[in-house]
């Protein structure tokens, strides 16, 4: 009598453990991480209200570190210009201290200044992160009253770029285009716009611009989702009929591997898609990019730059777009282990990202993440801070508090 009971109990045992080992119910450990994050916070509060010091210019924009972790400055012409603003946004909001509204409005209107440009693609990072986070937190100050005005004007100058033959909001960007005649790009990173663009059909713009955010999505996960999961960078189009001319990489290692950052952009985009949508096919998609992702990843969870390149450099970044990405998803996934899945996975990361390598501490320098790779085929471009970085952790920080709230 007693052997059939063993038996049965040792497959229930081996059952639970592989499902623990295939959901990754892993050594997550909430104490531990809930510690690593207050460190976290109250060390980047202290870099950010340094780093106000350090840019001084409030025209001036962190886009990425040198090797030695000074910020580079830019303008808001950057397509990051939205990201430091942003970071100041969500210090004010993991603090509730007034300096950091006060920089975040004064970095924040600068940016203005591109509302009417329709030649870049990304028009949705610098004005969701800036004055979409102002307009979030601080809607009855006097200085705000303008920013719902100024994003709506934003968001229809980005949806002005919409080019029918191809059903997409088109990449302004191609350093093949001289090469690839009569071709219109697609470009993954084009998917964070759409948060800026629902956000305004929801929001007294145009309300037909949902249904061509619902397009784009459709087209761009037909066309840049390898049978595998992974993505393309890029697809080239023909101007005149839209039919594919070729598809491959800018940042990835070559054609045929998949650029982790570019990936994280399309975890997240696809979240957003169902967030504003409840259309499952989205959240689908979300989840069969972010088990790519995940799938990928090695063992401490930081993404190399690229998934198939040999060289070994981190992209921080990647992984803070997907931990913050899978903080939100995780909430729509119906099946339980699956959301326990995710949730664990989110955790994992931003146990990493709290912590050395990948956290600066705050020692010596203002930049929040070390270990992000900007830009793998120009020089100086690995292993540097880079400002997306330090705003997707600083989002997966709090939501990741936000947790706890529910
Ligand atoms: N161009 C967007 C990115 O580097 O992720």
């Amino acid at each position: 009598m007693k052997k059939p009971l063993f038996k049965s109990q040792l497959l229930l045992l081996l059952l639970l453990l592989s499902s623990l080992t295939l959901f990754g119910k892993t050594n997550v450990d909430e104490s531990k991480l809930k510690q690593l994050v207050d460190n976290a916070v109250s060390k980047s509060l202290v870099a950010l209200t340094n780093s106000t010091d350090e840019i001084k210019d409030t025209l001036k924009y962190p886009n990425q570190g040198t090797k030695t972790f000074q910020w580079q400055l830019r303008t808001s012409k950057d397509w990051t210009s939205g990201f430091y603003p942003g970071c100041l946004w969500y210090a004010y909001e993991l603090s509730n201290d007034a300096k950091f509204k006060i920089w975040a409005k004064q970095w924040t209107s600068g940016i203005e200044a591109m509302k009417h440009n329709h030649k870049t693609h990304d028009l949705g990072f610098r004005f969701k992160c800036a004055f979409g986070n102002g307009l979030r937190l601080a809607p009855n100050d006097p200085q705000t009253t303008r920013y719902k005005e100024i994003l709506l004007t934003a968001a229809a100058t980005a949806d002005s770029r919409f080019v029918p033959v191809i059903g997409q909001y088109p990449s302004d960007w191609d350093e093949s285009a001289k090469t690839v005649q009569n071709s219109v790009g697609g470009l993954v990173d084009v998917m964070m716009n759409l948060e800026l663009l629902l956000w305004a059909s929801e929001n007294g713009g145009d309300p037909a611009i949902r249904e061509r955010c619902i397009t784009h999505s459709k087209n761009v996960f037909r066309d840049f989702v390898r049978p595998d999961g992974g993505t393309y960078h890029i697809v080239r189009y023909d101007k005149d009929n839209g039919k594919v001319l070729n598809k491959g990489q800018l940042q990835g290692d070559v054609d045929e591997s998949t650029w982790s950052r570019g990936h994280a952009w399309m975890v997240y985009g696809f979240t957003l898609m169902y967030r504003h949508t409840k259309d499952e096919q989205f959240l689908n998609n979300a989840m069969r990019l972010a088990d790519y992702f995940i799938a990928h990843l090695p063992a401490d969870k930081v993404a190399n730059w690229d998934f198939q390149s040999k060289l070994d450099h981190r992209d921080a970044s990647a992984s803070a777009i997907v931990c913050s990405a899978l903080l939100e998803m995780h909430k729509y996934v119906k099946d339980p282990k699956k959301k326990q899945f995710y949730l664990n996975e989110a955790k994992s990361i931003l146990t990493s990202l709290c912590q050395p390598p990948y956290f600066t501490e705050g020692k010596g320098t203002n930049c929040l993440l070390y270990h992000s790779t900007q830009y793998f085929h120009k020089t100086d471009n690995t292993d540097v801070p880079c400002i997306f970085a330090d705003y997707y952790f600083l989002e997966s920080i709090i939501r990741y508090k936000n947790l706890a709230k529910k």
